[in-house]
């Protein structure tokens, strides 16, 4: 059974990978720090024993113990509108906030996917 982490997983897209990985059987760790998202979007998931949910900042810092698989990370304010009212934040996730993941993926030997506003909106696998 893989284990993944989905950062940005109170979001649109991190909530409905948080339910399409579950449905293929993963165990999921969610992290958001709620800044553009919502605990609805998944709150369906919290008395699923698969999913496990951590309120943090990933420009900070990212700490999950036991082994990991994969690192989703989508954690990032998506909208123009959301990027001029909170620039900083916007900036610092997709920096600092990439670099904790990969430290995180490195420590894990887990493999990082990302969708990466700083350099347009591709999808990029790297180890
Ligand atoms: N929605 C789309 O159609 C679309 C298309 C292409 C690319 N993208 C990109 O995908 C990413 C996610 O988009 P979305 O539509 O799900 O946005 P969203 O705002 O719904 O979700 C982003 C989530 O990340 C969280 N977040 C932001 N900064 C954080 C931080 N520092 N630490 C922890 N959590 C943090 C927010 O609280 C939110 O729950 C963005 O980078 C966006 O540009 C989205």
């Amino acid at each position: 059974m893989k284990r993944v982490v989905v950062t940005g997983a109170a979001g649109f897209l991190g909530s409905h990978l948080c339910d399409r990985l579950i449905a293929e059987g993963c165990l999921v760790v969610g992290i958001d720090n709620l800044i553009t998202g919502d605990l609805k979007n998944i709150e369906h998931l919290f008395d699923n024993e698969r999913f496990s949910f951590q309120k943090n900042d990933v420009s900070n810092f990212v700490h999950v113990s036991g082994d990991l698989d994969f690192i989703f990370h989508f954690a990032s304010p998506a909208s123009p509108i959301d990027y001029l009212k909170i620039p900083i934040q916007t900036l610092k996730v997709g920096s600092l906030g990439i670099h904790n993941c990969l430290g995180l993926a490195k420590d894990k030997g887990a493999i990082t996917y990302g969708i990466v506003n700083v350099v347009g909106s591709s999808i990029s696998p790297t180890k």
